[in-house]
């Protein structure tokens, strides 16, 4: 979603709730001493590299031809990696490229999933969104078939894409280009709208295939399938059949009904697809009266995760129709059983997990996979695998203000479940039990991992609010987070491990609540590891705090994965290239690599180049959103520094902070920009790294409902103006990105 509202919210900015007053481990030390990471890339020690990482187990799958999880081993790049010349900031409504890449729309929202439903006119009179691409596309992940058709890691000719369809383009409560004229903008909604709006969000997988040079999405494939907010879903975990998820739709608590505002993803190692809920708090409504109708400490829980009594839904769905499906949105007690049984009291605790689906198999139940905790998930990065050891799965709560997140599981990883005969049982195996941390960084580069558990006794002590068990914690993971004194984030997104050393890369969007002179609960001033606290001129506006975001990375200590301690340093800060280098630009950015608001981030696998996706409403007056190419160092590669700031009081604010070694034109380079109004996301490539595919959310999402019917004011025409479908209203869409020479993506 959107971030220009973070610097003005709107009614409807839901992606930015302020809900929070309040050493060396084994894989490395031996990469490192063997490999330099360039070489490695490169191919010049392939020997080595192929020896290290088969006695540690990585090759379980990507040697094997018919495997079907991934953990690939990288192999060898003949082409020098960043050769492309960087792409220009732009304003243009089109998608840029590097010479001698092509950028193709592929699969856009309305797009038909069956031969039964017709092609999307795009003029807002469409309908059976159940059987059509959903809005928003957002975090993806790419599965291989074989050419027959069958599950396999390898193939990269044909395979499926299983994206996030977050949220809808709207304003006033309607998803106006969803509708002929705009649709509803009081309430009650129309059954009709409620119905189709509801349908567009959740997740889809489509087929793709390579005929000749060119890919498209196989129509009617078996495997194309719609997930929305009312499939059921089992909850898995420590939460299941907790009193805390009774519902109507599930008096055992064992169920919710869909998924919603999914936004970043994961790829397990057993080859699944993980989905993070993000902003799911803002579809609910809940009563101005709510709070005494309760009388409870699930006013707290509430009120922390961003549902203050009288708060009003996004969409106004809950004034569809007497339906149950329409019920579901209200969060108040209106119910007279003692345990929410017969009302949707309890609904919004079974919201805000990730969710794992088996994008090969429709026939296997999808789950909520508790035990990773409750909050605005972005994406979960999974430790590099090693046989014998537990797997780590790395996680950020993407608010102003929110914690960086580790759920360590307890079984060891087998090689074995690299290709298992079900992909949801072995995720039961590794993702209901484990230990979920939340991370406390501290100013002098090093940081602790503390468990979130019933046996610390911060957290049974909390006066704020008395946990009953293990799923209490998991259900309220910001209130025991609170407990412990976790560091306030500048908004963590999506999170990568770097395969080449295990380092973990989390982006931190940007926070306007960081201020040098901090004044109500919410706002903080500049830490070590939020450093920056400045203004940034967006024409005549002026934007307070870290408008820009930045890039942090830990280095696990002693066990690895289960490390209980880490080290971290700032890889990047975003900033304009203009900007003061002393106390803004401080990665000395220059015209080719100047970015803000980091938020989609993922290495590749297969070419080890760290992508950077953005998501900025910052530098928008002079740039569209863009995506960069990185290849960086490691923790520990620059230099301590100290920011010094001058405090109202006329003291002087000394902040030290540690800041990665700067990028070079042969370590980052702008690789793409997107069209008008476009976040830019979703990072997925097929295994011999020659096709890439990413997303374009929400173009032209700042046209004005009552602009509906008139495309000469629509701020943008994408992808319709690239040639790609019917109508001129702007669509989400997949693109698909291709070398002409047939070389690897990035080279
Ligand atoms: Fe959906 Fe935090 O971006
Ligand atoms: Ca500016
Ligand atoms: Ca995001």
């Amino acid at each position: 979603m959107n971030k220009p509202n973070d610097l003005a919210i709107s009614a409807t900015d839901l992606n930015d709730i302020d809900s929070n007053a309040s050493h060396d481990n084994h894989f490395n030390s031996i990469l490192n001493a063997r490999l330099s990471r360039r070489n490695w890339l490169r191919g010049s020690a392939v020997t080595a590299a192929t020896a290290v990482m088969g006695s540690m187990g990585l090759s379980a799958c990507g040697g094997g031809s018919d495997a079907v999880a991934v953990t690939p081993t990288p192999t060898p790049i003949p082409e020098k990696l960043l050769a492309f010349t960087a792409v220009p900031k732009s304003l243009a409504d089109v998608v840029s490229v590097p010479a001698g890449y092509t950028a193709t729309a592929l699969y856009a929202l309305g797009d038909s999933l069956r031969a039964a439903t017709p092609a999307y006119k795009n003029d807002g009179s469409d309908t059976d969104f159940d059987n059509r691409a959903g809005d928003h596309h957002d975090g993806m992940e790419y599965y291989g078939l074989s050419a027959a058709g069958a599950p396999l890691a390898s193939g990269a000719e044909r395979g499926l894409l299983a994206m996030n369809h977050e949220a809808t383009t709207d304003e006033k409560l309607s998803s106006h280009f969803l509708h002929v004229n705009g649709g509803t903008t009081t309430l009650p909604r129309p059954a009709a709208e409620v119905d189709k709006e509801v349908a567009v969000h959740g997740l889809s997988v489509v087929e793709v295939k390579k005929t000749g040079s060119a890919w498209a999405t196989v129509n009617d494939s078996a495997f194309n399938r719609r997930v929305t907010p009312l499939t059921d879903i089992e909850i898995a975990g420590p939460v299941r059949g907790n009193a805390l998820v009774v519902t109507k739709y599930s008096p055992t608590g064992t169920k919710t009904r869909g998924t919603i505002n999914n936004c970043g993803t994961g790829k397990s190692p057993w080859g699944s697809y993980l989905s993070g809920e993000e902003n799911w708090a803002g579809y609910f409504t809940r009563s101005s009266t709510d709070n005494a109708a309760r009388g409870d400490k699930s006013v707290v829980s509430l009120n922390r995760y961003g549902r203050s009594q009288g708060g009003a839904s996004r969409h106004g769905w809950e004034t569809g129709g007497s339906d149950d499906k329409y019920a579901r949105w209200n969060l108040s007690k209106i119910g007279a059983s003692a345990n929410g049984s017969d009302d949707y009291r309890n609904e919004l605790n079974g919201m805000g997990y990730i969710v794992e689906m088996d994008p090969y198999d429709k026939t296997k139940a999808i789950r909520k996979r508790t035990a990773l905790g409750r909050y605005a998930h972005e994406s979960a990065a999974f430790s590099v695998p090693t046989v014998g050891q537990q797997l780590a799965v790395y996680m950020g709560d993407d608010s102003r203000n929110e914690y960086i997140y580790k759920f360590v599981t307890t079984a060891v990883w087998a090689a074995a479940d690299a290709n298992p005969a079900d992909r949801i049982a072995t995720g039961d195996k590794y993702l209901d039990s484990g230990k979920l941390y939340v991370a406390k960084l501290a100013a002098d580069g090093t940081g602790q991992w503390i468990e979130l558990a019933m046996s610390n006794a911060l957290i049974q002590a909390y006066s704020a609010y008395k946990f009953a068990d293990l799923a209490d914690v998991l259900v309220n993971a910001r209130l025991a987070a609170d407990a412990v004194g976790a560091t306030k984030m500048d908004r963590p997104e999506w999170c990568s491990v770097n395969p080449a050393n295990g380092e973990i890369y989390y982006t931190l969007t940007n926070n306007s609540n960081r201020t040098v002179n901090p004044s109500g609960s919410s706002q903080l001033a500049p830490d070590s590891a939020n450093p920056r606290a400045y203004t940034d001129m967006k024409g005549s506006s002026a934007q307070n705090g870290n408008p820009n975001g930045h890039i942090i990375r830990f280095k696990e200590g002693t066990g690895a994965a289960a490390a209980t301690s880490f080290t971290w340093d700032v890889y990047l800060f975003g900033a304009e290239s203009g900007a003061d280098a002393s106390k803004i630009n401080l990665s000395n950015l220059t015209a080719d690599q100047d970015f803000s608001s980091p938020d989609g981030l993922a290495f590749s696998p297969y070419t080890g180049i760290c992508w950077i996706q953005t998501d900025d409403g910052a530098y928008t007056d002079v740039t569209n959103c863009m995506m960069l190419a990185a290849i960086p160092g490691k923790v520990g590669d620059g230099a301590k520094s100290t920011l010094n700031y001058a405090t109202a009081a006329g003291g002087n604010l000394a902040v030290d902070t540690f800041i990665g070694k700067k990028p070079t034109a042969d370590t980052l380079k702008r690789f793409l920009v997107g069209p008008v109004g476009s976040e830019i996301t979703g990072i997925s490539e097929t295994p011999d790294g020659k096709t890439m595919f990413i997303n374009i959310q929400h173009p032209g999402e700042n046209t004005a409902l009552a602009n509906i019917g008139d495309p000469s004011k629509y701020t943008s025409q994408w992808p319709a103006n690239a040639g790609y479908g019917a109508g001129k209203r702007p669509r989400s869409a997949t693109i698909v990105i291709t070398k002409n020479d047939g070389g690897r993506i990035g080279s």
